[in-house]
């Protein structure tokens, strides 16, 4: 029967019925579920210091209860010292908190405060809680590796009776802090500017431990109503006491022994328009303002390491990990702070317009950034930092907290992952199917499904049968396996793992003091607890390869759920009052506990074969400051749409500046299935995130690059054999990140940050120190993209060396087989251009070097170059060069960036490079002189004298258009580990130069 036959009504259903089909069509975006998690209203103390700061904000007049006790302040080898005391409105109670302030021989400066009652366990705890007593205090030991020396020069110049203390610190004096004593207050001042102020708004807050008074629960009269909400507001306010002993949320009723213990404090900016930092969210990388303001958040940024499912665009709700380093920047000057604190951290950003009076001619106006900190538990702790450079603070804050771990090389070439490859055979096929279309990758990945139930440590027996096998037809391409490895152990009968957890008692503990058991993948679970050493000690025998049969050494390991994730949990994590090594609360140690875990396999890696140390590989999700140590992290469950590819980009680019660059996002998104578009562009997007890895949901279809079938796969794999093609300037670029804290990839305010109209520009990125400018296409349907350039050096298409230059935006072709990237002029890019399997048949591949040149001609790089497998390029096992082309004399050189004396081992791996070369040379923006040059001389260091100097081809190749000149030398064979030099200049009969070292 015809719908619509049968006049009007049937032809509504018609209607409505194709509404329907359209509805779903246009699916509503899955969303995460909020009432999962808490707003800040729902979280007791960020509700409590909200309101607090509301109420200092509205008081005509107001004073923060701190102050300094002037006698008790003393000052030795650069550290003050003080008591501060609050006083409690209510009760006049004075509450003792030691203060003390470290400067630091960085320039950095700390400031510490605690509790005194706390510190001295004069305090009782309720529902006779096993808990510590004190304030968390470990965080450091977690988090902070060095760059802890107090300053010597550092000086207390005056206490005074006006009520301040000042210290001049820092190189050559030029920071001072200026500590004003009642109010307590603090100014950190460059070159004679405020650059940081603490409490500037009184918004300190340090909850002091209380005895719970009980009070008689009033009974309600018959026919007594519940009071109206107008009613009670007219009570006089008191403080929030309803969150202060117990909290319940979803069901779930944290016990709160210690009663509130709420550390908060305002930290303003003055001068500062931009903050960026404090990862993990889903936010630009220009921190948008939380309480007011143009297109503002309503909530704080959270801190709170949690398994968000389907987490939501643009928002500053908590994801899987939390690095509390928030830096401020402005033009001539980039200030931060770091807040040491493992708790549950929120923190809401607000600015303030300066207007300045229009008659005070010279000055303008500015904006402050002012941001309130709020932590549930431990230590007040924060650093201060004040540059004044972004490399300044990428390189102290990695002083304090270690700096990326250097990888294996195969670790920065493509992954391939999905949950799952099914069996063994799976894997081998998909692994036969990469090389059956030429298409290059690295590592294969399994899912949790590769074990018996669930049960880590063990294979399925009835898919993974062999693997062994499966591990060598790997190895025979030089690729690698990563496993996945989870904190939750599946608590159940005759599984080695859990018998040995249980009886060797290192899980995490309940409230009671018994072990933990919550629910996850394996149902029933118990979680190891990394924060006790026994555990470490434990997790590392599991991993040895007779005990963790089946797994070579390219196994490496990916670990998940270690926020942790528990299922049946609050907040899909732990209870807050569960007990750690040492008796430490859930709640003090939340945000480092996915650290602990990750760490401990790092550390398991190491030692799996005596005398066998290869770097070791490992994957986390949850994370926290020092994580960059020993893991790279990817940002957890993505969506198939372009609105996760687009938020990728400032996400990882905000992971490169607060000290874990090692960052990726699940290319072609985690849940759904993406258009052939969408994984297309993601492609070419992911081949710029430091860890590059593809991943999809059980419930996807299947999506390898070759999947999609033409011109899809042609085009993905292009842009795999991109990446492929600049490992070594990758390569290069983990290497500047592993010894001076540099993001691999680098926002625009980052490598200009004198430019203030690209401050906020988070969607291109610089490929660390290479001058390489990328801008992904994460619009549908886009055939050019608009790229930001911000300084006056003529950039350079990647592929036809079209030219762009002046300051501001240009538009660059962008179809789908055209991925839009400039060289900027004045850089010397290392390459391999023989596409490979894998990036292990690239190790002794000869080099290309692309000499960009800038407006004067002149070009420089770095190359860095090691085994890319073990640990002896600590000893000095390395290649690493300078080449520089100096426009004026027109001479290229290769100059050896090593200085020390060579140790045997060293010595050993540039013998193993020797016959390594370069094999092209080529020269962008190359001068209109040479158009008739057909020679260059070489020269090279250690050659026998006869082929010390030779004559090499040169092709000149003219200006088409706006194609810039290019010219190019084809196997000058200079050793890539030698010293040489390359004359473009003169003729081979008028050389006369001696050879270079
Ligand atoms: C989590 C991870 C995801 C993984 C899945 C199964 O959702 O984020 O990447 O595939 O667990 O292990």
């Amino acid at each position: 029967m015809s719908l619509l036959s049968h006049g009007a009504a049937p032809r509504w259903t018609a209607v409505l019925l194709l509404w329907a089909a359209l509805c779903c069509l246009f699916v509503p975006a899955v969303t995460v579920k909020h009432e999962n998690f808490k707003t800040c209203d729902q979280s007791g103390f960020c509700k409590r210091n909200r309101a607090f700061a509301d109420q200092v904000s509205a008081a005509s007049s107001y004073t923060s209860p701190y102050a300094i006790v002037a006698p008790s302040v003393t000052f030795k080898k650069g550290q003050l010292e003080a008591i501060v005391l609050k006083t409690v409105k209510e009760s006049g109670e004075r509450v003792p908190l030691p203060l003390t302030i470290t400067f630091l021989e960085s320039g950095v400066a700390r400031v510490t405060l605690d509790e005194e009652k706390r510190a001295k366990g004069q305090v009782e705890l309720r529902h006779d809680s096993k808990a510590r007593k004190e304030r968390y205090n470990e965080a450091g030991q977690w988090a902070l590796v060095g760059g802890l020396h107090p300053a010597e020069g550092a000086a207390l110049v005056e206490t005074t009776d006006a009520g301040y203390t000042k210290v001049v610190y820092g190189k050559g004096g030029s920071h001072q802090a200026i500590i004003r004593h009642s109010p307590f207050s603090i100014e950190f001042q460059r070159d004679g500017e405020t650059q940081v102020r603490f409490n500037e708004r009184g918004f300190m807050n340090m909850e002091h431990w209380r005895a719970k008074v009980e009070k008689p629960v009033e009974e309600k009269k018959e026919g007594e109503e519940e009071k109206k909400e107008e009613e009670k507001s007219e009570e006089p306010q008191g403080e929030d006491e309803s969150t202060w002993w117990e909290e319940t949320f979803g069901g779930n009723t944290d016990s709160k022994p210690r009663g509130p213990e709420a550390v908060a404090l305002d930290i303003s900016f003055p001068g500062y328009e931009h903050v960026f930092g404090i990862p993990e969210h889903a936010t630009r990388l220009s921190l948008k303002t939380t309480r007011g303001g143009d297109d503002a958040y309503t909530e704080p940024y959270r801190l709170y390491n949690a398994d968000v499912f389907e987490y939501e665009m643009d928002s500053p709700m908590t994801l899987y990990g939390a690095i509390p380093f928030m830096q401020a920047h402005r033009k001539g000057s980039t200030v931060g702070v770091f807040w040491l604190n493992a708790a549950e951290t929120w923190i809401d950003v607000t600015k303030k317009k300066n207007t300045v009076n229009p008659l005070s001619l010279g000055l303008k106006s500015s904006t402050d950034t002012q941001t309130h900190w709020m932590s549930e538990s431990g230590l007040l702790d924060v650093f201060v930092f004040l540059g004044p450079t972004p490399q300044d603070l990428t390189r102290q804050y990695g002083e304090l907290t270690g700096f990326t771990a250097m990888p294996q090389s195969f670790a920065i070439a493509y992954h391939q992952c999905r949950w799952n490859y099914v069996t063994d055979e799976d894997v081998k096929d998909v692994d036969r199917r990469f090389d059956k279309f030429n298409i290059p990758y690295d590592v294969i990945w399994l899912d949790i499904e590769y074990t018996q139930e669930k049960k880590y440590f063990t294979w399925d027996p009835l898919t993974f049968v062999n693997p062994d096998k499966m591990q060598k037809q790997l190895d025979k391409r030089s690729r690698k396996l990563v496993a996945i490895i989870d904190p939750h152990i599946k608590n159940t009968d005759n599984y080695h793992v859990i018998d040995e957890l249980k009886k060797k008692d290192l899980a995490v503990k309940n409230k009671d003091g018994n072990q933990y058991e919550g629910w996850c993948w394996p149902g029933s679970s118990m979680w190891i607890d990394c924060f006790n050493p026994a555990a470490i000690e434990w997790w590392k025998s599991l991993f040895k390869y007779d005990k963790f049969k089946g797994t070579a050494h390219n196994t490496f390991i990916w670990n998940d759920m270690n926020e942790p994730s528990v299922f049946n949990g609050p907040e899909t994590t732990m209870p807050k009052d569960n007990l750690h090594h040492g008796n430490w609360e859930h709640r003090d140690v939340h945000n480092i506990n996915g650290m602990t875990f990750h760490n401990a396999t790092y550390q398991a890696l190491t030692e799996r074969k005596r005398g066998d140390a290869r770097r070791p590989f490992v994957l986390t999700r949850a994370f926290y400051s020092g994580s960059q140590r020993s893991a790279a992290m990817w940002t957890g469950d993505n969506l198939a749409e372009w609105a996760h590819l687009e938020a990728s980009l400032p996400m990882v680019l905000n992971q490169g500046i607060s000290g874990f660059p090692f960052a990726g996002a699940d290319v072609g998104g985690f849940f759904g299935n993406p258009s052939k578009e969408l994984l297309t562009r993601w492609y070419q997007a992911g081949i710029y995130y430091p860890f590059f890895r593809g991943h999809a949901h059980i419930d996807t279809r299947r999506r390898e690059p070759y999947i999609p079938g033409s011109p899809y796969t042609e085009i993905i794999t292009q842009a795999l054999r991109l990446r492929y093609q600049l490992l070594p300037a990758w390569y290069t670029a983990f290497h500047e990140a592993s010894t001076t804290g540099a993001p691999i990839i680098r926002p625009n305010f980052y490598v200009h940050p004198e430019d203030e109209a690209g401050f906020a520009v988070d969607d291109q990125l610089y490929i660390g120190s290479t001058g390489l400018l990328a801008k992904p296409v994460t619009k549908e349907g886009a055939d050019s993209v608009s790229i930001y350039i911000a300084d006056s050096q003529p950039y350079y298409d990647y592929f036809d060396y079209t030219t762009y230059t002046g300051a501001g935006h240009h538009t660059v072709p962008a179809p789908l087989d055209k991925i839009p990237l400039l060289m900027q002029g004045g850089h010397i890019i290392p390459r391999r251009d023989r596409p490979r399997r894998s990036s292990g048949f690239m190790k002794y591949d000869p080099f290309t070097l692309v000499v960009v040149l800038d407006k004067d001609g002149n070009a420089s790089g770095t190359l860095y170059l090691d085994d890319g497998e073990t640990f002896d390029y600590q000893s000095g096992a390395f290649i690493h060069r300078r080449f520089d082309f100096d426009g004026a004399r027109q001479i290229l050189m290769s100059a050896n960036l090593v200085a020390d004396t060579p140790s045997k081992l060293a010595l050993r791996y540039v013998k193993s490079m020797e016959k390594v070369r370069v094999e092209k040379i080529i020269i962008v923006g190359a001068p209109r002189a040479w158009k008739d040059k057909d020679e260059v001389i070489v020269m090279e260091e250690g050659q026998k004298e006869s082929k010390r100097k030779k004559a090499v081809a040169l092709e000149y190749h003219d200006k088409v258009g706006n194609k810039a000149a290019w010219a190019v030398v084809r196997r000058p064979g200079v050793g890539i580990g030698r010293g040489w030099r390359i004359d473009f200049g003169e003729k081979v009969e008028h050389e006369h130069h001696g050879h270079e070292h």
